[in-house]
Order: C-alpha cells, then structure tokens, then sequence
C-alpha cells in the first residue's frame, strides 16, 4: 500500500498574499467550501491577527467545514495564539499553526534574537498553543537557510513540547532540489523524536522550483506538503497544487505516495480561485492552463487521434475538464440550466438559480452557444463576488471617429441609485473617469487586461483591473459580450475590494516577516 501525503493547502492565507487577491470574507468561505470538495486534508484559513475582517473569516470558515482540518496562523506570541484559537475553536479539527524564524539572517536582522531565545520562545509558543488543542504546527521560518543543527534542535524541542506537525519552509524560494532533500533527510535523521510528528515542507516559487523541490522533500520522507492552487502566493507563489497532486498521480510508480484529493475537482478548483481572485491562470501553467491539454503542432495531433497516450501524459477528464463544452443554448429551460451548474459544482439556492438564470437568457439572446466558462463567469459575478459597497445597474457610452467618448452611468452605492456622466480620450476611460468621480475614488489604474473567456467573434470578454489607492492593491475582474461593459464591472469590481480592503486594513506591522 502507498503511503498517504497530507495536503496542506494555503491559498486562503500564503495565497492571499498575492499582490491584489484579495478575497472578502463570503469569497473566502465559498473557496473553503470548495477545497473541501477538492479533498485538502487542512486548510489553511488565515491569518486572525492580522485584521479583525481575517478573523471573522478563519471563523466562518471553522464553522462550516466538516471533513477538512481547519488552521489559523500565528506568529509565536501569546496575542496570535489567543486570535487564532478564538477564530478556530468552533471547528470540528481545528489546528494551531504557529511559527518563529530560525535562519541566522532573520534572526539577527528582523527578530533581534538570540538562537536561545528563539528556542525558548518556539517551545513557549507550542506549549501555549497545546493548552488550547492537541493539534499544533511549527514552522521555523526560512527553514531553508537554517543551520541544520540549530533547526534540527528547535525542530526536536517543539516536538517534546507538544507539535505534532513541524514544517520546513522555503520562505525565500532559494532551495536547489537535491541540497533541500539532503536538508530533509538530515532533519529525518538527526531529530531523534521525528518519528513523533510529520514533517512538513512548504516551498516557494522564486526560483521555479516549488514544486520540485516540494517532490524531492517528499522523496526524502516528507509526509505533509504545503500548497495554493494555481501556484499563487507572496511574490512568485507557493508551491502548486494541481502540480504536487497530478506528479504524485502520473508518476505514482516512481514516487509511490498517494493523496486524498478528488483529482477531478482540480479545474474547476483552479477557474474559482482564477475567478475570485482575480489572477489570471497563465495558458502554459501546467495541469490547469488553457494550453495544457491543447496539441497545436500536426504531428501531435495525429499521434494524439491514434492513440492518446502518445503525446499525452493526463487525460484532461482526470482533472476535471469536460471534453463535452457545449452546453446550452436559446431555448434551454430553467431546469437543463439548473442541471448544468449542479455539474458545475454549484449548490446553489432557488433565488439565486432565478437570478442567473435570467442572467443566462439575456447572455444566450446575444449569443448562440452558451458553454461552460461563460456560466461560471456568471456564477462568478452573481453569485460569488460580493459587492461591497457599489453595483454597476446601467451604462451607455457614445463613441466613435467623430464623437467625444461619453459615458452615463448609473450605480447603486450603498443600496441608493446615483447616476453621472462623464468624458474621456476613449469609450472606456470615459467609463473610468465617470464611475471614478461618482464614487470620489481616488484609485489609479495600474494595469488592465482584456481576454476572450471562449473563441469565437462574439465570446465574452474578460476584464482584469488592477487598482491602486493609498498603498493598498486590489484585483477586479468582470465578464460580457461588450467589452466596455465589461471593463465597467471589472472597475467596479475592483473598487468594492478596495472598499473591503480599507476595511479591513491590517493592523500596523501584523503582517511584517511572513
Ligand atoms: O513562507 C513561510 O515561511 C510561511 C510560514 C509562515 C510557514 O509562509
Ligand atoms: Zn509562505
């Protein structure tokens, strides 16, 4: 029998890093719910410290889970403790996951500690953290850069106070794959009471090599590993998902470790985060990227028609991609519609089936074919994205080669309808310029990004914004026909999350040396 990896997934904290993917709290809740599905073993929540909004969060997320461990993050102070159990303790596996820097560089420089009093405040931590429930991770921060001996003493320390799950971090990305498996095989010889809790690694992507090195951990003796799906995390991101998990799958001979995950959740997995998020999933990004099953050269196809295995090392089915697209069309009724999002995943409501449905019917007057991308758009945007603070109910916009680009809209902020019009050089900076004085936003727009969700002239058009206002970034994100359209609800999208983020600033320095 193969022995079990535990997967350890991140995407609602480390994830959350990622510059502008913020999520508010009923997003993040929907993507719990959703990882669970996946099968992670643990799911990383948050981090309650770090705003009251992250809390609530790690809360709901605690109380609705039923199968997944539940963890919150804490540094090793007393105060992150208290947050994190308050925000755990009504889950039915609730994990503490507390953490201290071992590397001399972070030490002297960030922490001003001694190595003494890094171990005396690692096993204080653990032990505090044991008072409140058994289930306790430590990881000793830039693990990677460690002394061996000191981390193997810390490591060894934590486990006679109570962790049953340590955790090596490549909190840097510098790690090679053969130097970090010798890491991994020294601390599994040189920590005389391993044997007593799993070790852990969590590996990030500065160098590419997350996912490899997280595979050569696992060689070594590694039994939990830490990921996000889509790779996304601080700077390049962590370790991926749907990498770890289809490695471990494809290549099961040759690694012989399996994994609880429902491989076939992956995909749509990945289109929620993508959605929530933001984060547009580059088109070569292995297993979940739009060309990862996409043969373009003849010979390759040729060989893919005789025999699949030729030039296919997955079958798309096996991460959860349909081969059978599309889906509905004009005359599709309510109750084909309901079945295709309960395929989809969706468990959705009577209310909110109604909304999309109508939703679905103006989109299929516009458009022939309706397939599965075009509905989780929808979901996305319906039902998913939560608006804060404004809605977009009404926009008409004049351009052309001789008019002056004017845009009218009307918003609800706040639930009350306002409307304004507004000028600019083109169609969609005259929606920019409108929404912006109606709302008195003072956000910049750093970037903007328009995609066609399917092929064909008349796919929808998917928008990303990236927005910028007082130090804080968000992501917005919106779909339609018209791309105008579209880039309205991606604007206003991206408003509400900074709405949500000034909310929810983070405490000052809460987030310093993750
Ligand atoms: O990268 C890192 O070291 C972390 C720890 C908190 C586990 O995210
Ligand atoms: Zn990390």
């Amino acid at each position: 029998m193969k022995e079990r990896v535990i997967i350890f997934d991140t995407t609602l904290r480390d994830g959350e890093q990622s510059p502008g993917a913020s999520m508010n709290a009923a997003e993040k809740l929907r993507l719990a719910t959703q990882l669970e599905k996946l099968g992670v073993d643990a799911i990383e929540a948050g981090f309650p410290a770090a705003s009251k909004g992250d809390l609530e969060a790690v809360r709901a997320i605690a109380s609705k889970l039923e199968r997944a461990e539940v963890t919150a993050l804490a540094r090793a102070t007393k105060n992150d403790i208290d947050l994190a159990w308050e925000a755990i303790k009504g889950a039915r596996k609730p994990r503490i996951h507390t953490f201290l820097a071992t590397s001399d560089i972070h030490m002297k420089y960030k922490l001003n500690m001694s190595k003494d009093e890094v171990l005396k405040a690692s096993v204080e931590a653990v032990k505090y953290a044991k008072s409140f429930t058994n289930n306790v991770e430590f990881s000793a921060e830039d693990g990677s850069r460690s002394d061996r001996d000191f981390l193997c003493k810390v490591f060894e320390a934590v486990i006679e106070a109570g962790a049953t799950t340590v955790n090596l971090p490549d909190t840097v990305g510098y790690a090679v794959p053969d130097e970090f498996r010798e890491m991994v095989r020294y601390v599994m010889t040189h920590t005389p009471n391993i044997g007593r809790a799993v070790l852990s690694v969590h590996c990030h992507n500065d160098l590419g090599l997350a996912t490899a090195n997280s595979l050569a951990a696992l060689k070594a003796g590694a039994r939990q590993v830490e990921v996000t799906v889509n790779g996304i995390g601080e700077r390049a991101g962590n370790a991926s998902l749907e990498e770890i998990v289809m490695a471990l799958y494809t290549r099961k001979e040759h690694l012989g470790l399996e994994t609880g995950i429902n491989t076939t959740e992956i995909y749509p997995t990945s289109r929620l985060v993508s959605m929530i998020t933001g984060i547009i999933v580059q088109p070569n990004k292995a297993v979940v990227g739009a060309n990862a099953f996409a043969h373009e050269a003849g010979i390759h196809q040729d060989g893919v028609l005789k025999n699949a295995l030729t030039y296919e090392i997955m079958r798309p089915e096996v991460v959860g991609l349909s081969s059978n697209r599309l889906v509905l069309g004009k005359h599709s009724g309510r109750h084909a519609f309901r079945d295709k999002l309960a395929q989809l995943g969706y468990d959705l409501t009577d209310e909110e089936v109604d909304r999309l449905f109508a939703r679905f019917k103006e989109l299929a007057d516009k458009r022939k074919e309706i397939v599965d991308e075009d509905i989780e758009a929808m979901v996305a945007e319906e039902i998913l994205r939560v608006p804060d603070v404004y809605e977009l109910d009404y926009l008409n916009v004049v351009s052309g080669t001789v008019a002056v680009p004017t845009a009218t809209v009307r918003l609800k902020i706040r639930g009350e309808e306002v409307q304004g019009a507004g000028f600019g050089v083109g169609p969609i900076d005259a929606t920019f310029n409108t929404i912006s004085k109606m709302t008195g936003s003072r956000a910049r727009l750093l970037r903007f990004t328009v995609t066609a969700i399917t092929g064909g002239m008349d796919a929808q058009g998917e928008v990303t914004v990236r927005l910028q206002e007082n130090g804080l970034v968000a992501l917005g994100k919106g779909a339609d026909p018209d791309i105008i359209t579209a880039s309205a609800k991606a604007y206003v999208n991206g408003l509400n999350r900074l709405e949500y983020l000034k909310r929810n600033q983070e405490q000052p320095a809460q987030r310093e040396g993750l």
